[in-house]
C-alpha cells in the first residue's frame, strides 16, 4: 500500500523521453519530473522519421535523460518502486534503447521492470491530469496509429477500429511532403490551411464511404493531394493553402464520422452510463484545431464530451509510460529481464 513512484522511459518513435510519476492509492497521479527530446531537425531532410537515425539518437540520450529526471525529482534509482519502459509497438531499434536502459537500471537498483505497451500509455494519458473513470472511448490519432479503443481498465482495451493503410498523422506528413512544407507536416499543413481563401476548391475523395465499420483509410488522400498539386503549374502560396485546407478538412471529417459510429456502439454497449459519456482523443493529431472542432461537434451530437489531455501528453512522452507502469505494478504485475522489444504489439 501507499503511493508508487515509477521511472518511465520512452523511445519508440522520434522522441526520447524520461519521466517520474507518483501514483496515489486513490488513482490520482503526479508527474514529479519529465523530459522530452525530439529529433525533428535530424529527420527533416528526409521528410519522415529515419529509423536508424532515430535509434542512434535514442541510444545516445537515454541514460542521461533517466539521470536528469531522477536528479530533478531528488531521487536515486533505489528510491523508486519500478522502472517502466515502452517495449513496443514502434521502430524496433528505438524501442530497444529505452527498454535496454530500463533493464540495466532495474538490474543495478534491484527494482522490478515493467514492459509497457506504448498504446496503453496513450490510452491512460488523460488520467495523468484528471480523474477519469473507466470505461471510456478513445480515439488515438498519431503519426504511427489511428485507432478507436474501448478502455474498460488497465489491460482491458478493445480495439473497435483502426486504419487499413496510413495513420492520420502520416496523411498530414505526406501531404506536407507533396507540397514541400517540411517535416513534421501536421503543424505546417494546419498553419497553411488557416490562410485558405477557398477550402472547397479541391475535391477530396470520401474514404470508405460505403464501409459500415469503424475503420479508417487515408492513403487515397495523399494520392489525391499529389495529383491535384502536380496538375498546378507554378503553384502559389494561395494554391497550397487551398489544398492544405481540403486535405485537412477531409481528415477531420473522416475522423469525426468514424468516431460517431464508435460512439453509437459504445453508447449501446454501456447503456446505463450517464451522458455525457467520455470520448478521449490522444496522439499528435489531436493538436489540430479542425480535428478537435469536428470531434467536438460529433461528440455533442452523440451525447459525449470530448476530453483531450494537455498537448504535451497528447504527443509521445514518458509520463504516460510511467503511469501505465505504475498501474500495472499496483496490480502486482512486472516483467522478467528477458522481456522482448516488439515492433508489433496489438492491444
Ligand atoms: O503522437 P505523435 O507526437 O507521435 C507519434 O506518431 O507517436 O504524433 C506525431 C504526428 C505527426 O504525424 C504530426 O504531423 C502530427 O502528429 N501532428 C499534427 C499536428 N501536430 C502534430 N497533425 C495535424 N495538425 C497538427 N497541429
Ligand atoms: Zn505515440
Amino acid at each position: 500500500p501507499g503511493p508508487l513512484t515509477v521511472l518511465g522511459l520512452e523511445s519508440s518513435c522520434d522522441d526520447s523521453a524520461a519521466a517520474i510519476v507518483r501514483l496515489f492509492e486513490d488513482g490520482r497521479a503526479q508527474v514529479l519530473a519529465e523530459r522530452v527530446v525530439g529529433q525533428n531537425a535530424a529527420h527533416a531532410p528526409f521528410g519522415g522519421v529515419v529509423p536508424e537515425i532515430a535509434a542512434r539518437a535514442h541510444a545516445e540520450r537515454m541514460d542521461a535523460l533517466a539521470a536528469e529526471v531522477l536528479a530533478e525529482a531528488g531521487l536515486k534509482a533505489g528510491d523508486i518502486d519500478a522502472i517502466a519502459a515502452t517495449a513496443g509497438p514502434g521502430l524496433i531499434g528505438g524501442v530497444m534503447a529505452a527498454l535496454m536502459t530500463a533493464k540495466g537500471l532495474a538490474l543495478g537498483a534491484g527494482k522490478p521492470l515493467v514492459a509497457v505497451n506504448h498504446l496503453e500509455g496513450h490510452a491512460l494519458s488523460p488520467r495523468l491530469t484528471q480523474r477519469l473513470e473507466f470505461p471510456y472511448l478513445l480515439l488515438l490519432v498519431s503519426g504511427g496509429h489511428t485507432q478507436l479503443l474501448i478502455v474498460e481498465g488497465v489491460g482491458e482495451m478493445t480495439r473497435i477500429g483502426s486504419t487499413i493503410d496510413d495513420a492520420a498523422g502520416e496523411a498530414f506528413d505526406k501531404t506536407a511532403k507533396v507540397m514541400g512544407l517540411g517535416f513534421p507536416g501536421g503543424p505546417a499543413v494546419e498553419r497553411l490551411a488557416a490562410q485558405a481563401a477557398d477550402p472547397d476548391r479541391f475535391a477530396m475523395p470520401r474514404m470508405l464511404a460505403r464501409d459500415r465499420s469503424c475503420d479508417f483509410s487515408f492513403a487515397g488522400l495523399k494520392t489525391a493531394a499529389k495529383r491535384a498539386f502536380d496538375a498546378l503549374d507554378a503553384p502559389s502560396q494561395a494554391d497550397r493553402a487551398d489544398l492544405a485546407a481540403a486535405v485537412q478538412g477531409e481528415i477531420a471529417r473522416h475522423l469525426a464520422e468514424r468516431a460517431r459510429r464508435a460512439m453509437a456502439l459504445f453508447a449501446a454497449r454501456f447503456e446505463t452510463l450517464e451522458a455525457p459519456r467520455p470520448l478521449v482523443v490522444a496522439g499528435g493529431v489531436a493538436a489540430n484545431r479542425s480535428v478537435r472542432e469536428a470531434l467536438e461537434d460529433a461528440a455533442r451530437k452523440e451525447g459525449f464530451a470530448l476530453i483531450a489531455p494537455p498537448l504535451r501528453y497528447c504527443t509521445d512522452n514518458a509520463a504516460m509510460i510511467a503511469l501505465a507502469g505504475a498501474e500495472r505494478l499496483r496490480r502486482g504485475e512486472s516483467d522478467d529481464l528477458s522481456a522482448p522489444a516488439r515492433a508489433r504489439w496489438p492491444l
